[in-house]
């Protein structure tokens, strides 16, 4: 772990507060009742939330901790994730209620409403049957951003198999240790999806994936577990076929009868898997279960953006990341809401499509991430301002800790000054909102997450475990079970233990680092670990570095989180260059730009580095670590900091003469 007083320096006493408008407050869902009432009795608070499910068998007991730390809630009750998402509205009369407003990056749209879902899903749970599929197998999904993805999800947990949702950005090789590490039986993808105009393709990356990689790599057999590729039609690309292997959708689902009794599994099924970046080299396989982690997503979705039946709501996020798990597909359709769903970037074709698209729906919530705020903000507000959005009411903030001026700029532009912001605080870890203002109750502060959500107990502590008083900063810590916590890493009790438990006793580690203000309200630091936070995703430096040190040009790498102007960080790499290594380019540029091909290609185009340097040699300590500190310093051009513990503290002079010399990118 890393020290945090460094950031802690640079934050200044806030002395903006905005309250919410008393119009907003007279109709939010929540009111300061939902604190007290969980400040008196926490579990019977979860209980109450719990029990706006739909359960097919009660549950008596609320918290079995007794196994800590992995926890069961409502572990007697039965449920259907998928009968709550869909088949409720249905069955209580609101089938006709839109549940998506669908649109392509081409321009295509389609409307569907609850009872267009319960059909589709029903049809696709017969299908996925129909090939073999039953309770607790492992399906990889690997899709665009269709109403397939969300239908293929809700279909699994329609029949009790457990999903496994791979970002589309990932490379094949990234796709295969996920099937691997989940031994799934299915992979649904599609042809390819819609990218900034053009056709990004996806099967051929599903056949890679499978494929033999040949000798002497990582993966010498063919891919053991996957028994059926199943293929969603959408750009209509020419796609390779095995025979045997490969299904189009149209085929397999299309056909099926559109009634299918869900299977009623126990709270504590496993619901799905969701592979993140770890502080080591290979992503953890995060996996939730149904009961609490459903609970922890609709109920948070119901408070913090306060949805009501008339809203439009819209989540920008993939539904390849926790984000669309918990807040496109459960929450909001466990809440019956209606939403936007959208395919592309937010600048095809034009750098208004994204408000353009708010005026059209007469979008009411929004829920994105500082970084995208940060690029509008980079192309000016005339672009915004040239769409009517005044059907917004709420806006949501997530991922990474958004900065004061991002704050206000989307307060004012975006927001009119009208709606309220919510800053979440959360991680796939968490499967919900931690830490956010309840929109009608919390004063915020521009850049303060303010506090833990009602039934959620965080706190913020030194090294040594102990709380800190107001107006210090620490790691920030979870000290109390929450029904959507994480139930481990799939395959692997001791490191999910050693991961989140070992460093504070009986305490949650969350890998931030947090301060609370005079106030006592939050405000969230960014990570004190070697992961990375680029653009609200996460990556590795040690994943980074393993995939350039396999490139036969590369002795030695280093990779750093560079702090950037609109991706909060970047991916700056230092690599050595083999000196006997054939055919390597003069020019650093050309260096770099294989490179970050390689890097492209074997995880993923999220963890293509920003910059490559080039370098003779990279700072360690005695030990043999590196010093990633002091390259940071470097890649943030920033006077070097204190050398003393590097085992040769001129190797930093020889980084920037080498480097004003002109061998870097
Ligand atoms: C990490 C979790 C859960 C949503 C998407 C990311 C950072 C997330 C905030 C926020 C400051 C934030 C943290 C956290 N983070 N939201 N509002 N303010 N930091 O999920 O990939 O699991 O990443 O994202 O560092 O640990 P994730």
């Amino acid at each position: 772990m890393v020290n945090v007083a460094h950031t802690l320096e640079n934050l200044h006493h806030e002395s903006r507060s905005f309250r919410p408008h008393a119009a907003f407050a007279a109709h939010a869902n929540a009111t300061s009742y939902e604190y007290k009432k969980a400040g008196v009795d926490r579990l019977q608070y979860w209980r109450e939330a719990a029990l706006r499910l739909a359960w097919r068998q009660p549950f008596t007991e609320i918290l079995d901790w007794s196994d800590a730390p992995v926890a069961r809630w409502f572990h007697d009750g039965t449920l259907n994730a998928c009968d709550n998402a869909v088949d409720r509205h249905v069955r209580e009369g609101r089938g006709d209620r839109v549940a998506f407003h669908f649109v392509g990056e081409p321009g295509d749209t389609e409307t569907l409403t609850y009872s267009d879902i319960h059909e589709r899903v029903q049809k696709a749970a017969n299908g996925l049957v129909a090939l073999g599929l039953g309770k607790g197998d492992r399906v990889a999904i690997y899709l665009p951003q269709i109403p397939e993805a969300v239908v293929a999800m809700l279909a699994c947990a329609r029949i009790g198999a457990i999903h496994s949702v791979v970002f589309g950005g990932f490379s094949a090789e990234s796709l295969r240790q996920r099937i691997d590490d989940a031994e799934a039986k299915l992979v649904i993808t599609a042809d390819g999806g819609n990218r900034r105009g053009a056709h990004l393709a996806l099967k051929p990356l599903v056949d890679e994936a499978l494929a033999s990689h040949g000798e002497g790599t990582a993966h010498p057999e063919p891919c053991a577990s996957v028994e059926h590729v199943l293929v969603v039609r959408r750009t209509g690309q020419e796609t390779a076929w095995t025979e045997g292997r490969d299904v189009w959708w149209h085929d397999a689902v299309d056909p099926q009868p559109a009634e299918h009794e869900p299977e009623w599994v126990e709270a504590e099924h496993p619901l799905f898997i969701l592979y993140t970046s770890g502080t080591t080299g290979t992503p953890k396989g995060l996996f939730h279960t149904t009961g609490g982690y459903l609970t922890g997503a609709a109920h948070t979705h119901r408070i913090v953006f306060d949805l009501k039946p008339d809203d439009v709501y819209w989540c920008t996020a993939d539904v390849g990341w926790i984000t669309g798990h918990s807040y496109i597909v459960y929450g909001p359709m466990i809440n019956g809401a209606t939403q936007v769903l959208y395919e592309g970037t937010p600048n095809t074709p034009h750098e208004g499509r994204w408000w353009e698209i708010v005026e059209q729906f007469k979008v009411t919530i929004l829920y994105t991430a500082p970084t995208a705020i940060r690029t509008f903000m980079k192309w000016g507000e005339a672009i915004p301002q040239q769409f009517d959005l005044s059907s917004l009411r709420l806006l949501g903030s997530v991922g990474e800790p958004i900065n004061p001026e991002a704050w206000m700029w989307y307060r004012r532009v975006i927001g009119g000054d009208r709606c309220p912001i919510v800053d979440t605080w959360w991680q796939t870890e968490t499967g919900a909102i931690m830490i956010s203002p309840l929109p009608g109750v919390t004063a915020t502060k521009p850049g303060s997450a303010m506090t833990a959500m009602p039934g959620v107990c965080v706190d913020v502590v030194d090294d040594a475990g102990r709380p800190v008083p107001n107006g210090e900063g620490g790691y920030l810590v979870i000290t109390e079970p929450w029904p959507s916590m994480l139930r481990g890493i799939w395959g692997n009790r001791h490191r999910y233990v050693s991961t989140y438990w070992n460093h504070f006793d009986g305490m949650y580690f969350a890998g931030d680092g947090a301060k609370k203000d005079v106030d006592g309200d939050l405000w969230l630091l960014g990570r004190v670990d070697d992961v990375m936070n680029v653009s609200g995703h996460r990556l590795t430096t040690t994943e980074i570095e393993h995939s350039l040190v396999a490139h036969p040009w590369v002795a030695e790498a280093a990779v750093v989180g560079a702090s950037d102007e609109v991706t909060g960080q970047a991916v700056v790499a230092f690599v050595i260059v083999r000196g006997d290594a054939h055919g390597v380019p003069e020019d650093g540029d050309e260096v770099a730009a294989a490179l970050r091909e390689h890097v492209r290609h074997q995880i993923g185009s999220l963890a293509k580095p920003r910059t490559i340097l080039v370098v003779s040699e990279v700072p360690k300590t005695r030990s043999g670590k590196i010093m990633r500190r002091l390259l940071r310093d470097v890649a943030e051009d920033r006077p070097t900091g204190d050398v003393t513990t590097l085992a040769d503290p001129s190797v930093m002079d020889a980084i920037r003469t080498g480097l004003e010399a002109g061998t870097g990118d």
